[in-house]
């Protein structure tokens, strides 16, 4: 059943009408508990909450799958001017971006362009920038492109999905470069033929990761909310000596606040996922099929 609910929502993660429609009618069925509002200026609010609990943010401007060029121009605006009240303000924050936003699917020297600019921006104004990962078709290719922009800045990341079966040798070859990643188990649908279909699989390859690039030079940021995987996480840290700067865990804004908190009183750098804007259908539906028990928000948000 649970597999079955899992299923239909990251079906309906893709329905491209259901997100337009959604944009239109703004933030609800409780989205919100996910998502810190639809402008900069709530964003920029939830982060200094969080600052002052103790926490980093990185923040995401919410698109993805870009089909048209001016788009693609518009959400390369947005994540520039997400940078800009990060400096403006002085809030502990990076961004994350997702590259199909920035045109990756509509001509790759676009996205390639976009990024650049995004980065330039960033590296003079000492801002970590992370590069999302999409689903396996885009796979490859954001890897490539990461490693040409890791080739030139210092502060970027990207992301590597315990789920794939790819994974570990990929992360063999980052570790082997010094590259920044974050791991996560992996949010989209993917055949059998890609990906790990147990559960039980795919947490095992995520303790082999982390046990692969912790004690590599990059930094590594362990981003769950599981805490099997975070006490395996504290096992290698400790038995590698590793300090602050070559790690730190990673959790979504709204999921498991009790954890991001108890992970800060024990001492460990936690940054937290906030994602803002009005394109939140899709990373919505996503979040609902991790959890089939979040439909619950779905229903008070559609009573009240
Ligand atoms: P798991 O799904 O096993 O959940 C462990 C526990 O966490 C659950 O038992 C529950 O208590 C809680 N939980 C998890 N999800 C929940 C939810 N939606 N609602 C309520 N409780 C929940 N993926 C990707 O493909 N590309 C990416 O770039 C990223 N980026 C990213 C950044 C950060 C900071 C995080 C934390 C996660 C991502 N992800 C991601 C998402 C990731 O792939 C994965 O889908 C989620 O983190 C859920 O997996 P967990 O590791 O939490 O384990």
């Amino acid at each position: 059943m649970e597999a079955a609910m899992r299923s239909f929502f990251l079906h309906l993660a893709q329905n491209r009408t259901l997100s337009n429609l959604a944009k239109r009618y703004g933030l609800r069925y409780g989205a919100q508990r996910f998502v810190a509002g639809e402008t900069i200026d709530s964003a920029i609010e939830t982060v200094r909450k969080m600052n002052q609990s103790g926490m980093a943010v990185t923040l995401d401007h919410l698109g993805e799958f870009v089909e048209d060029e001016r788009d693609a121009r518009a959400s390369a605006d947005f994540c520039l001017r997400t940078l800009e009240a990060i400096h403006n303000s002085g809030v502990n924050a990076s961004l994350s971006v997702k590259m199909t936003q920035l045109g990756l699917d509509i001509r790759e020297d676009l996205c390639k362009a976009h990024m650049v600019e995004i980065l330039d921006y960033a590296a003079r104004h000492d801002i970590w920038v992370n590069i999302d990962m999409e689903d396996f078709s885009h796979c490859q290719i954001t890897l490539d492109l990461f490693r040409e922009f890791a080739a030139s800045y210092d502060k970027v990341q990207t992301v590597i999905q315990a789920y794939l079966y790819r994974s570990e040798k990929d992360v063999e070859e980052l570790a082997q470069m010094g590259a920044n990643i974050r791991i996560v188990k992996g949010a989209y649908k993917e055949p059998p033929t890609v990906a790990y279909p147990e559960k039980s699989d795919v947490d095992a390859n995520y303790k082999r990761l982390l046990d692969i690039h912790l004690p590599s030079p990059g930094l590594t940021s362990i981003a769950t909310h599981d805490e099997q995987m975070i006490d395996h996480a504290k096992q290698v840290i400790q038995q590698h000596g590793l300090s602050e700067g070559q790690y730190e865990f990673q959790m979504l804004y709204g999921i498991r606040t009790d954890l991001q908190e108890k992970l800060v009183r024990e001492g460990y750098p936690v940054r937290i996922y906030v994602p803002y804007g009005d394109d939140w259908y899709g990373y919505f539906m996503r979040r609902l099929a991790e959890r089939p028990a979040n439909v619950g928000f779905v229903l008070r948000g559609i009573l009240h």
